[in-house]
C-alpha cells in the first residue's frame, strides 16, 4: 500500500476512465443535438450538458491523465521504450480529438453547427479505436 508508483497509477487509471467517458459521450450528445431545433428548450439543455461534460470532467481528466502518465513513465524509466512511444502517439491523437470536440461544443453553443448526425456517429468511433490501441500498448508492451 505504501508504493507511490501504484498510487500514481491508481490516479492515472481513474483519470483516463473519466476522460474516456467524456470523449465517448460528447459525440453521442452531438448526434441528438443535431436533431433539436436551435433555440428550443431541448437544444439549450444539450448546450449545458455538453459544456459541463467538457469543462467539469473531460478537460481536467485529460490534464491529470497526461501529468500522471508522464510521471509514471519517468518513475519507471519507460521513456526509452517503444511501447510508450506508440502509446503516446495515440494519446496525442486522442488529445487532438478532444480539441475538435471542444470546438464543436462552442459551435453548438453559438447555434452555428452545420455537421450531420452521421458525421458525429463516425467521429464517435475515432476515440474508441484510439483508446483500444492505447490500452493495448500499455498492457502488452510490444517493442519493449
Ligand atoms: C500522455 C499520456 C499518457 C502517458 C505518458 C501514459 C503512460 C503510462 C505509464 C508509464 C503507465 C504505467 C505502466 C506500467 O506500470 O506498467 C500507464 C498505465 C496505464 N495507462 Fe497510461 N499513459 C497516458 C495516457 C493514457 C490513456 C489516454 C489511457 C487510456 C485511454 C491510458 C491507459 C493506461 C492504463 C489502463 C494503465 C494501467 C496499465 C497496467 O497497470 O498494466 N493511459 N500509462
Amino acid at each position: 500500500m505504501s508504493d507511490p508508483y501504484l498510487w500514481l497509477k491508481w490516479i492515472h487509471v481513474l483519470a483516463i476512465i473519466s476522460w474516456m467517458a467524456a470523449m465517448l459521450y460528447l459525440p453521442r450528445l452531438f448526434v441528438y443535438h443535431v436533431e433539436a431545433e436551435p433555440g428550443s428548450k431541448q437544444s439549450e439543455t444539450f448546450k449545458v450538458m455538453e459544456r459541463r461534460l467538457l469543462k467539469a470532467i473531460g478537460t481536467p481528466a485529460m490534464i491529470v491523465a497526461f501529468a500522471s502518465g508522464i510521471a509514471l513513465g519517468w518513475m519507471a524509466g519507460y521513456w526509452s521504450s517503444g511501447w510508450l512511444h506508440g502509446k503516446t502517439l495515440l494519446v496525442v491523437m486522442l488529445a487532438a480529438c478532444h480539441g475538435y470536440l471542444a470546438r464543436c461544443v462552442k459551435t453548438f453553443a453559438a447555434d452555428r453547427n452545420t455537421r450531420t448526425g452521421v458525421h458525429f456517429r463516425v467521429v464517435n468511433e475515432i476515440p474508441t479505436v484510439l483508446m483500444m490501441g492505447a490500452v493495448f500498448f500499455v498492457i502488452f508492451k510490444p517493442f519493449s
